[in-house]
């Protein structure tokens, strides 16, 4: 009998699984694929693996106004998604080994909730059943399969997903990305700047979803002069072989390409391993929880994409803290108020805290700063034809900071350092006084609120 059962090793599960075995619990971690769950294995680290290749390239290719002449530059897609290969299996090791050293057993089958017995919840793995006293449910999402004609018939051929899309080893001629959200838009730039000629159907008016308009709309003018074409407010209704066609503005229009990536969402994976077997709520297949991350079934937690909302790995992990914590009798809750995000684009989009349209929902009153990035020394010495953006939102009254949102190189690396200051509630003194390094890209939020008295 273990103290806690984890189902799914993605970065909810094992990071929860080292935490609770490092304080003392005995852990069964199931996972009936790799360690490491799509984030290593089919998301974030594969498709940073090949945005960096191809950012490299792009700085070969497009180096001479910085003085550097680069002829004959090539782009070798199966090295690179050697490379990818390799990375993610010293990762998947590593994350083998931190368990083994934490004392997690790591059960490698598929697990199948049973119905409890007393107060025990049983898990059936393989011949054998595994009893333990506490449950946490971490098995992530899939990627949702438009429920369009010819979707599925085309499905693992022309028609691809997240997983499939990072090991194509030849770059398509054409590409179109169904869905102009994070993973359709980081394959998009990937693709657009290795050669493939990439077209992205959107549904709503705006690609790159809840982030700031301005900083999508910069996006994609940087992408359409590199040549990628947006069809925005177009529904996607019929795809036959390499045909996809959708609706705008009252009228049809049908384009082709060679790949198409099926990128519209993702949805929780509820179902299919036995939590019918135990009074837990979901709605539209979210496992619901409250803020320790406990389910609607004592001694049942569910951390990370199961319970929908933000889908981040690191939201993930931090919530897996948050149940093992609440086991162990740790005060601790889940806070999503200086929740980063980041899009690996280039330039990238990094934001934290609230939007403009969040704090206008919620009728907030709040100084805004704008500023381009080009106030900062750094960002000047080394981008050419930038066009960054920083935008901070503070409290009118308070002058605590509510949100900062980014387009620049370096966003993501930057972007915690001011979650910190939400989460801190700095003041504005507070946050003025702090030294920045100089000269950092970050500068410019320094000088973003010395804009405010
Ligand atoms: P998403 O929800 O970000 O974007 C899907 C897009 O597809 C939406 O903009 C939607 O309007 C559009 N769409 C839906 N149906 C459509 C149709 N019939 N025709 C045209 N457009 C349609 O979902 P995505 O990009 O699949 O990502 C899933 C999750 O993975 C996200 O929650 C994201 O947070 C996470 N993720 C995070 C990354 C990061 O942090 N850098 C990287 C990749 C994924």
């Amino acid at each position: 009998m273990y103290d806690l059962i984890i189902i799914g090793g993605g970065p909810g599960g094992y990071v929860a699984a080292e935490r609770a075995a490092r304080a003392g619990m005995s852990v069964a971690l199931f996972e009936e694929n790799c360690l490491g769950g799509v984030c290593l294995n089919e998301g974030c680290i594969p498709s940073k693996t090949l945005l960096n290749s191809a950012k490299l390239y792009r700085h070969a290719v497009d180096s001479a106004p910085f003085g550097v002449s680069s002829e004959g530059v090539s782009y070798d897609q199966e090295t690179v998604v050697k490379r990818k290969k390799k990375v993610v299996r010293k990762l998947v090791a590593a994350i083998r080994s931190q368990m083994r050293e934490a004392g997690v057993e790591v059960i490698s089958e598929k697990a199948t909730i049973l119905p409890k017995e007393g107060e025990t919840f049983r898990v059936q793995g393989g011949d054998e059943s595994y009893e333990s006293k506490y449950l946490i449910i971490a098995t992530g999402s899939e990627a949702v399969i438009l429920p369009v004609p010819g979707v599925a018939e085309a499905l693992g051929d022309t028609v691809i997903t997240n997983r499939e899309i990072l090991d194509l080893e030849e770059i398509p001629q054409t590409l179109i990305v169904i869905g102009g959200g994070v993973i359709g838009l980081e394959m998009a730039c990937y693709y657009q700047a290795v050669g493939s000629q990439v077209i992205v159907i959107e549904m709503l008016d705006h690609i790159a979803g809840n982030i700031d308009p301005e900083m999508g709309r910069r996006l994609q003018q940087t992408y359409e002069k590199m040549g990628m074409t947006f069809h925005l407010s177009a529904r996607v209704t019929r795809v036959d072989g390499g045909d996809v066609t959708f609706e705008k503005d009252g009228s049809e229009e049908t384009v082709r390409g060679d790949k198409i990536l099926l990128s519209a969402g993702r949805r929780p994976v509820s179902s299919g391993f036995g939590l019918e077997n135990l009074p837990v709520e979901t709605e539209r297949g979210r496992i619901l929880t409250n803020d320790t991350m406990q389910t609607s079934c004592p001694g049942v937690y569910a951390i990370g994409d199961v319970i929908g909302g933000y889908m981040l790995a690191h939201a993930a992990s931090r919530e897996g803290e948050v149940a093992v914590n609440h086991m162990l009798g740790i005060e601790d809750r889940m806070s999503y108020r200086a929740m980063p995000s980041v899009i690996y684009t280039d330039p990238e989009v990094a934001c934290v805290g609230k939007s403009k349209a969040e704090l206008d929902e919620e009728g907030r009153a709040y100084i805004e700063v704008e500023l381009p990035m080009g106030w900062s020394g750094r960002y000047q010495a080394e981008t050419e034809r930038g066009t960054g953006l920083c935008r901070l939102l503070l409290d009118e009254e308070k002058k605590t900071l509510l949100g900062c949102h980014l387009l620049t190189p370096y966003a993501s690396e930057m972007i915690l350092a001011f979650g910190i200051m939400i989460e801190q509630e700095m003041t504005l003194d507070e946050m003025k006084r702090t030294v920045f390094p100089h000269p950092t890209v970050c500068e410019i939020v320094r000088e973003a609120l010395f804009q405010i008295n």
